[in-house]
């Protein structure tokens, strides 16, 4: 769960993600976890942490009017946003509630696949998170995950220390930062078996506002001060370096996505 430091998905931090995650940076994310989920028509998919609703939607046209497409998120701003994408054309219409991955509000198997990306990494017990994907998966159901390790990013600065001090201030907003290196063995310890690993990096080269790094400067901005010792002011000078680099503005970062199988 999200807690009292962490990230809150309130109504701005919603919409910044969004914008976010309509860039090509995170379309081209997407189009790699679809096609790790390889879904078919009539697939009953359970999307946990749906946020805007950008993957479900994607996702609805996939399954077709057969399928099922659920997905819960704690945030009511969020769940807000993806209510505007729920009827998509030649989809079974988007069903969405609010609920956290420690309590899946579904019986046991009611879905064929189980997807949740970048959401995991703000989840305090992972282990039992995934001990209820596996209640709701049918047997021999799949699980596609997606998770960032804040230990792959590299961010040109003209002040490394005052970078390093931010990330480490930016990594309050997670319950683990560097969760994909441990994931493959928390899915064993729950009894899933691991089928497929991936990187999957964002590299943006030359400063471009529709990038995820550049809206990632805004909500850095937003979370770190008064988190560590950063202050307001060291945050704007960061963000306004980061800004003025122009054609040598460097940032990339990788995120990491699991397939398991519920055997
Ligand atoms: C960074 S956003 C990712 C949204 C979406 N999965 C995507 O990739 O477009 C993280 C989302 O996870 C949700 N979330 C965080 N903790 C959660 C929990 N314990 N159960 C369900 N959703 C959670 C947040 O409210 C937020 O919508």
């Amino acid at each position: 769960m999200v807690d009292v430091d962490g990230l809150k998905f309130d109504a701005q931090v919603s919409r910044r993600i969004e914008a976010v995650y309509t860039t090509p940076d995170v379309v081209e994310q997407r189009q790699a976890v679809r096609a790790a989920l390889a879904l078919r028509p009539g697939d009953r998919v359970l999307d946990i942490g749906v946020g805007p609703g950008l993957l479900a939607a994607e996702m609805a046209g996939e399954v077709g009017p057969d399928g099922r497409i659920c997905g819960i998120d704690i945030s009511d701003s969020m769940l807000a946003i993806a209510r505007t994408r729920a009827d998509v054309p030649g989809g079974p219409g988007i069903e969405l509630e609010q609920a956290s991955v420690d309590r899946i509000p579904y019986p046991a198997e009611s879905f064929d696949v189980v997807v949740s990306t970048q959401v995991f990494e703000y989840v305090e017990d992972v282990a039992g998170a995934l001990r209820e994907v596996r209640r709701v998966l049918r047997p021999a159901g799949r699980v596609v995950l997606l998770d960032t390790d804040w230990g792959s990013v590299v961010w040109r600065s003209n002040d490394d220390t005052r970078m390093a001090r931010v990330l480490t201030a930016f990594e309050d907003h997670l319950a683990d930062p560097h969760l994909p290196r441990t994931l493959a063995d928390v899915l064993v310890k729950t009894g899933f078996t691991p089928t497929h690993q991936q990187v999957v990096p964002i590299l943006n080269t030359g400063y471009d506002e529709r990038t995820f790094s550049a809206g990632l400067i805004d909500i850095v901005s937003d979370f770190v001060p008064g988190h560590g010792d950063v202050t307001a002011e060291e945050t704007a000078a960061w963000a306004d370096d980061l800004r003025g680099l122009g054609d040598s503005y460097f940032f990339s970062l990788n995120r990491y996505l699991f397939v398991a199988s519920a055997l």
